[in-house]
């Protein structure tokens, strides 16, 4: 493939994936004494047996090295009340600074979950695979907690919005 096939691919899977819409979550973990969070929205479950979801981080965020020492991780699934979350922790703020937003609590293993998520998905580390510039996070569901009426918060096109049920 030449240059400007590789560089009209690129484009095309980037706007490909404008299209897809995904529930944002922040990962939560701690490393020694610090915890981290990142927003993150490459989040999908993996399997039910055993209950394990995947979460594919960029080797450059500060979030790799945590989840990467971590034993534990958490998966907060975003709320619609939650766009000053997505922000702060897609990169406007950061280290623990983030944490300043939203109402934290500390779970197994002292990994933060946000109190009023819809979800918060408990995981132990299990595998981890690199693949080009991300690694791939693979987390046995160790314990989750469940908000009934929680509505999820998506991200597509660069937008934050909810979710519009048509049937
Ligand atoms: C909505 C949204 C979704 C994101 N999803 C991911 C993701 O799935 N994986 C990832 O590595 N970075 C993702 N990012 C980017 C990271 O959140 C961002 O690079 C990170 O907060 C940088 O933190 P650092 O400066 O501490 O390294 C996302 C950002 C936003 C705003």
């Amino acid at each position: 493939m030449d240059m400007t096939s590789v560089q009209d691919l690129d484009l095309q899977f980037r706007a490909a994936m404008r299209k897809l819409a995904s529930t944002v979550t922040v990962v939560t973990a701690r490393q020694a004494d610090e915890h981290h969070g990142m927003a993150a929205t490459a989040v999908t479950s993996l399997s039910m047996d055993p209950p394990s979801l995947l979460v594919c981080v960029n080797r450059t965020a500060s979030m790799h090295s945590a989840l990467h020492r971590s034993a534990l991780f958490c998966i907060n699934l975003l709320g619609e009340q939650h766009g000053p979350l997505c922000e702060a922790f897609g990169g406007k703020l950061t280290g623990a600074a983030r944490f300043a937003v939203g109402e934290w609590a500390s779970g197994e293993d002292e990994v933060r979950y946000l109190i009023d998520a819809p979800a918060n998905i408990f995981c132990r580390l299990d595998e981890q695979h690199d693949y080009g510039t991300h690694t791939i996070f693979i987390g046995r569901v160790v314990r989750v907690r469940v908000m009934e009426d929680g509505k999820p918060l998506l991200y597509q096109a660069g937008a934050i919005g909810g979710f519009l049920a048509i049937r």
